[in-house]
């Protein structure tokens, strides 16, 4: 009667890795009980969540090396793998969000989200790419799309496109606040999309930032995003509660990969109740302010049906 926070299962955004293959329900070993699937399983995933109640779903592709070059050519490339999973799941089943992820990272063969030269990220050099990879998703069929690199203008630079291509009900969410953080780990294993060299401070954020974040906030609201994402959100709460406070849009906070791997470990060891501290983490972020949480909890989360 007194509780404050809710948490339904209409809220959450399912992550899917893809992979190349049929049959092929591979699991990632530093995330146990998630796996990286051939396009046949994930349809079959999405049968499984859409019984469940989740309906909302982030993509995210397993490229192999000898397909990345520098310029990550093969993102906006007709019919590759990604593109042609966006146009099955939506013919499949229409009624799905797809929310996509612009960034070069998984194409890439020096595994970063935007162009390297002589060792430094190339910020303006960027953009068409981020553009034509949008553009493609768009023509693909997805509902959202997701810039994940933390490049300067990008918001900008992709609404353009989408609205010169008459793609304008195409939303974007804004990986907004995104840290340079160490529990992105178990993602780049899953992807195999970890920096050739280097690492990602240069455009994602120093943890030590709270004004930062405003500003990247400020400027992806001004340049067309409709969705602003934290990221990771176990410990970014408070970056989550000053954007709700200042921000009229959704924020949606993103549970990363070292988040979900922290728990699975201690669980598998004994030392704490799985499911009570996965529904804990997954308040305390809503109760920060999150409108929209991605999780690789989302399954377990749902087949709880507290809602
Ligand atoms: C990169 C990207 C990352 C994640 C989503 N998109 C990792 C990175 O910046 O290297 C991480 C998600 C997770 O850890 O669950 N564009």
């Amino acid at each position: 009667m007194v509780a404050e926070t809710y948490l339904r299962t209409s809220q959450l955004i399912h992550p899917l890795f893809i992979q190349e293959g049929n049959k092929i329900k591979k699991e990632i070993s530093s995330m146990p009980d998630f796996f990286r699937l051939s396009p046949d399983l994930v349809l079959k995933d999405i049968e499984d969540c859409l019984q469940l109640g989740i309906r909302n779903f982030i993509l995210f592709p397993q490229i192999e090396d000898k397909l990345k070059d520098k310029s990550a050519s093969l993102s906006y490339k007709k019919n590759n793998l990604y593109l042609k999973m966006i146009q099955a799941i939506k013919k499949n089943f229409p009624e799905v969000t797809v929310i996509t992820d612009v960034a070069m990272d998984p194409y890439s063969s020096d595994g970063h989200d935007g162009l390297v030269q002589n060792g430094k990220i190339l910020n303006d050099e960027t953009l068409p790419i981020l553009g034509k990879m949008a553009l493609a998703q768009a023509e693909a069929g997805a509902d959202i799309l997701g810039p994940s690199d933390m490049m300067d203008g990008r918001v900008a630079y992709i609404r353009g496109i989408l609205d010169k291509n008459n793609f304008t009900d195409v939303a974007i969410m804004s990986y907004t606040a995104k840290y340079a953080s160490s529990f992105y780990c178990p993602f780049r294993d899953a992807l195999g999309s970890a920096p050739k060299a280097g690492d990602k401070k240069t455009y994602q954020m120093d943890p030590r930032n709270t004004k930062e974040a405003l500003l990247e906030a400020e400027l992806d609201f001004s340049e067309g995003a409709d969705y602003l994402m934290v990221k990771p959100a176990l410990c970014y709460l408070d970056i989550i509660q000053s954007l709700k406070q200042n921000f009229p849009i959704p924020i949606v906070a993103y549970n990363v990969s070292g988040e979900y791997a922290m728990i699975k470990a201690a669980a598998r060891q004994g030392w704490l109740d799985e499911t009570k501290s996965m529904v804990e983490s997954l308040l305390s972020i809503k109760r920060a302010g999150a409108d929209i949480i991605i999780t690789y909890f989302a399954k377990d989360f749902a087949k709880l049906k507290l809602n």
